[in-house]
């Protein structure tokens, strides 16, 4: 018995101290020192030994789980210590970390938002559709019939008969308006397509805010009251809006809001052409035909709509004179915002 316990303390301690992992600790000690471990197993027969044999094996067998017991915390100390600071040579812990280069917005993304962001401190909610959209909420229900001349205006990709991406963020408001009970009032920013040639103001891929606020005797009066007050929020108090008559399918009536020059105050420059203005978005009172397509009593209801260019705002927010620009992820480009 003691040869065979001598013989089972040789094999762990071959075993124990190559064990890989904590896992395989914690399996020898349950394999030897268990319950109904390799030692527990020998001293079964020890009621079958010479009672005068019996001190003997009792000191040896305490020897053999005392030894075992030992390697077991040893290794255990081992893994544990290793995992806790397994360094490459050199490693010098108590050196401040390296920061990581901090990601930023997109400056496209930062102004899209800073215009939600305006128009949700005057109690906007945000709203979003499809880039996929159909020939029916891209134009049919905003009241661009078949073979209308103002659909060539927005030279739309097709994906299928019927099928286009959105020319514009309008749809969106067809969206809303015939899931919901108005009163509204939402933005709804979004990518929009056309097929365009690319140049330093135009991109076949571009966003737009869209916004629209439907309510009981809406006016047009509070259209501009709105858009004057977002406008000096977005470039500060002293630039001036002007509203120039204008056409859209689904407004009526429509116009195109202009602002100051921010560049030059008014006073006229290369960015202006001269004339102290710029133009900056389509707006106008939600055409009744519109309300009727989405289910909505155009007796009781009022309201105004208004679209805005994001790289627009962005080219005169940041004085950038090439659109380009927002879409070749330039790093040194965009580093600087
Ligand atoms: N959807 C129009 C465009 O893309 C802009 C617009 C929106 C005009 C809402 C009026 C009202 O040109």
């Amino acid at each position: 018995m003691i040869e065979r316990l001598e013989a089972l303390l040789k094999e762990a301690e071959q075993s124990i101290p190559s064990a890989a992992d904590l896992k395989t600790v914690e399996e020898s000690r349950v394999k030897y020192l268990g319950k109904s471990g390799l030692v527990t197993e020998i001293l079964k027969g020890l009621s079958q030994v010479p009672a005068e044999m019996r001190p003997q094996i009792g000191k040896v067998s305490n020897e053999v789980k005392n030894r075992i017991a030992q390697l077991l915390e040893k290794k255990k100390e081992e893994l544990e210590s290793k995992g806790a600071l397994d360094l490459p040579a050199g490693w010098d812990p108590t050196l401040p970390g390296r920061t990581l280069p901090a990601g930023k917005m997109h400056p496209l993304t930062s102004v899209q938002k800073e215009i939600c962001d305006i128009f949700r401190s005057f109690g906007f909610d945000l709203a979003e559709g499809p880039d996929v959209e159909t020939d029916y909420y891209n134009f049919l229900a905003l009241n661009f019939p078949p073979d209308h001349p103002a659909r060539d205006a927005q030279d739309t990709f097709y994906l299928q008969n019927e099928i286009l991406m959105r020319t514009h963020t309008s749809p969106i408001q067809i969206r809303v308006m015939e899931k919901q009970k108005p009163p509204f009032k939402f933005v709804a920013p979004g990518r929009v397509y056309r097929n365009e040639a690319i140049d330093a103001t135009h991109h076949h891929i571009f966003h737009q805010v869209e916004g629209f606020l439907v309510d009981r005797g809406v006016h047009f009066g509070h259209l501009k009251g709105i858009l004057d007050s977002f406008i000096k929020k977005l470039f500060g108090s002293k630039v001036q809006t002007r509203f120039r008559p204008s056409f859209f399918p689904f407004t009526e009536p429509s116009a195109e809001m202009d602002i100051s020059c921010v560049f030059c105050e008014g006073k006229g420059c290369r960015i202006c052409k001269h004339s102290g203005w710029v133009e900056m978005m389509g707006c106008g009172m939600i055409d009744p035909a519109v309300f009727t397509n989405c289910g909505i009593d155009p007796e009781k209801w009022t309201g105004f709509a208004f679209g805005m260019g994001v790289e627009r705002i962005a080219l005169f927010k940041y004085d950038i004179d090439d659109i380009r620009l927002f879409y070749q992820n330039d790093l040194r480009f965009l580093k600087q915002f």
